[in-house]
């Protein structure tokens, strides 16, 4: 049976950075895997066409399929439209009808580019953490929300951050189920300090801990002591959970860690279904990048990561994921370089695409 996957580009260079998975996928198509692959658009590449950045009949073909890759969406073009058909919106209407609440985003640093990190070598050299956001609720979608006149006469911006038990029991489950698959350690990060909603965060981490996970070692940080501790000293950490929006700043934090965006894919789960698999969507951490799409400059590397995340999480092909990540990083050790990897000790420049097909030939041998 034919593992089905539904490509959305989306706008920037999420078009061409894709156009290279596909190429990774055809070549595991020509070895023993089986990807049927449909493709539709997304963000401000589906509002242009529909005035919508995702349409009904793209999230139910989303809600069908095996997997979701994506590549970026947003842009100046749409800076200014209604904040409900903005590109982004169309993102966050995926996450949440999907209900794809863990957000898997791993921080980890090749060895080839450890000089690249803003940080010393002997700082990220080795690095290898995973952050899981939760992804599906706080500040991006509670209640009450909304910009409204007050009484003086002036405006008021609001924004809710909700949690309830469940959903923080669910993304500490998956926060603990994957650090048991790695060094065994969970650092959960809130304001506790300063937000009940982190309170209830710290206690409710702590119960399912005590309950279920207790051969886990567990601790907690206030999210801005984290951050600190991030730059401060990274390797300290194994896996990283902490809610919706501290998530969106640390992940990014930790991604510059690396050396650079382009190499950071992502994966957002949600519940197993009836197959065992969970509901999934693969994308890179990285934007849309306007201002270098169509020039054959971007990386194509964190959105081939992804794949390979894809091939790990929902097609039980821990194997070929590997292999995958193996090829990306040999192709780095022989020196090529996209032009966001290209520092003062050189390398060989290539394109998007050449760096695509360096890939898929290092697969081949
Ligand atoms: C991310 C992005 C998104 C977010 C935007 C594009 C809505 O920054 O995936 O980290 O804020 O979640
Ligand atoms: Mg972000």
């Amino acid at each position: 049976m034919a593992h089905s996957l539904l490509i959305l580009p989306g706008d920037g260079i999420g078009p061409e950075v894709m156009a290279e998975v596909r190429k990774v996928i055809a070549w595991f198509n020509r070895n023993g895997m089986s990807f049927e692959v449909s493709e539709d658009l997304i963000g401000g590449a589906a509002y242009d066409v529909h005035g919508t950045p995702l349409t009904d009949e793209t999230m139910a073909s989303a809600q069908a399929v095996d997997a979701v890759l994506l590549g970026a969406v947003g842009g100046p073009a749409y800076d200014s439209l209604d904040f409900s058909v903005k590109p982004e919106r169309g993102l966050l209407r995926i996450r949440k009808e999907m209900d794809l609440y863990a957000n898997l985003r791993p921080a980890q640093c090749f060895e080839a580019l450890a000089d690249f990190s803003s940080l010393k070598r002997e700082v990220v050299s080795g690095l290898d953490i995973m952050i899981i956001r939760e992804l599906t609720s706080g500040v991006y979608f509670g209640e009450p929300r909304g910009i409204f006149p007050d009484n003086e006469g002036g405006r008021v911006g609001i924004n809710t951050q909700r949690y309830t038990t469940d959903e923080i029991r669910r993304v500490a489950r998956s926060a603990f189920e994957l650090a048991r698959r790695r060094s065994n350690r969970v650092c959960s990060m809130e304001k506790a300090n300063v937000m009940e909603s982190g309170v209830l965060w710290r206690e409710e981490v702590q119960t399912v801990h005590d309950e279920e996970y207790p051969d886990v070692e567990l601790s907690h940080m206030y999210a801005d002591a984290g951050a600190m501790q991030l730059v401060r000293w990274p390797r300290q950490f194994d896996v990283i959970v902490t809610d919706n929006l501290f998530g969106d700043i640390l992940s990014d934090a930790a991604a510059m860690l690396t050396g650079s965006l382009g190499m950071l894919p992502s994966a957002s789960l949600g519940a197993p279904g009836p197959n065992g698999r969970p509901k999934a969507l693969y994308e890179p951490v990285h934007g849309s990048a306007p201002d270098i799409a169509g020039q054959g400059k971007a990386n194509p590397i964190a959105c081939i990561l992804s794949f390979a995340m894809a091939l790990r999480y929902s097609f039980d092909a821990g194997d070929q994921a590997d292999r995958l990540e193996r090829a990306v990083s040999d192709v780095l050790a022989s020196g090529l370089r996209t032009a966001d990897l290209m520092g003062p000790e050189g390398g060989t420049p290539v394109s998007t695409a050449e760096m695509g097909d360096a890939i898929v030939a290092r697969l081949e041998s």
